[in-house]
């Protein structure tokens, strides 16, 4: 039974072990996470090879005789045996709630002064919008600094959505009406995939963004881009000209999140290619994308994931500037 019990262990460990079930941890509440599971996979290792054991035992030892026809003895109730199958369980259930929940509450330990960054999803995209930069501004990206507790409040505009990244283990509905909140610590630069786990509409499978980890030297220069950016397009004169590279790519247009141009140097990937689907294109075509993204949708993609309210968000110079930029980026 005891080498039943030992080679079961062997193959259950080395299971649990060589192959890689889970994705890199690049956060603190990953790590917690993580040992949740490993306790658990431990406990079911050991609790599978008893019984495993126990099993081909009684297989081999009680086998009955070719010719034995008979009923086999009546075995009435082991109270012993019943406190024993009793006790264990309990006892093991116990830990695991226990457990689960001290690990998950620390997981949401937050410092009392921490930054909150708000996260606004809709059909099918999300945005970002950060306490340096107000809540007026919102980016298709998230932009973490490493190793700072951070809170996300999340809320949805239309319909249920959720925000998971793999790599960090957290993972929240986005409810509208209400907000949601997570809590992550970064504890590795890189960029993450932000997937949206509610099926929201026809494009929920296309409801990807992406998470930013820099160093915090790194994350205060992105943050004084950003400032000069809106800055930038918030007085578009320059020399009595709009800088319209400046729209695109800074978040009072946001274009270059979703969208590649090579001429801005922007590689998003939400929406179409602009050097490919504005190739040929009149500026018409241009503006009405731009104000009625909806009139024509390119093939492979879903209406109502650009927003529709460029019209109002944007100036009419800053529109037509825009336009003049983008047929003559792509001409080139
Ligand atoms: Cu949003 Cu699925």
């Amino acid at each position: 039974m005891g080498l039943v019990a030992a080679v079961t262990t062997v193959v259950l460990a080395v299971v649990a072990t060589a192959i890689k079930w889970l994705p890199d941890s690049a956060a603190t509440q990953a790590d917690r996470i993580d040992r949740v599971y490993w306790a658990v996979t431990i406990i079911c290792v050991g609790i599978f090879a008893v019984v495993a054991a126990v099993s081909v035992y009684a297989v081999w030892k009680f086998r009955a005789p070719p010719d034995d026809w008979e009923d086999g003895s009546p075995i009435h109730g082991h109270a012993g045996l019943e406190k024993v199958w009793t006790a264990i369980p309990l006892a093991l259930v116990i830990f695991i709630s226990v457990y689960s929940s001290y690990e998950l509450s620390k997981a949401e330990d937050v410092p009392l002064d921490h930054p909150v960054v708000h996260v606004t999803s809709q059909q099918f995209a999300w945005s970002f919008s950060y306490p340096e930069l107000g809540d007026d501004m919102s980016l298709g990206e998230l932009v973490l600094p490493i190793g700072e507790t951070v809170e996300l409040d999340l809320t949805a505009k239309d319909v249920i959505h959720s925000f998971w990244v793999r790599e960090w283990r957290v993972k929240q509905d986005a409810v509208p009406g209400i907000h949601t909140h997570i809590v992550v610590t970064p504890t590795k630069t890189g960029t993450y995939e932000i997937i949206c786990t509610e099926l929201c509409g026809l494009g929920h499978a296309a409801m990807r963004s992406q998470a930013r980890v820099l160093s915090a030297s790194e994350y205060r220069k992105w943050i004084e881009q950003q400032k000069q950016g809106a800055q930038a397009a918030a007085m578009p004169s320059t020399g009595g000209k709009v800088d319209a590279e400046a729209i695109f790519t800074g978040s009072t247009g946001g274009c270059g999140n979703c969208h590649t141009l090579a001429e801005a140097g922007t590689k998003g990937a939400v929406g179409p290619d602009l050097d490919k689907v504005l190739q040929g294109k009149s500026a018409d075509f241009v503006h009405e994308s731009i104000v009625d993204p909806n009139a024509e949708i390119a093939p492979g993609y879903q209406p109502n994931v650009m927003p529709q309210d460029f019209e109002q968000k944007l100036s009419s110079a800053q529109i037509d500037a825009l336009v003049a930029y983008l047929v003559k980026a792509v001409k080139k």
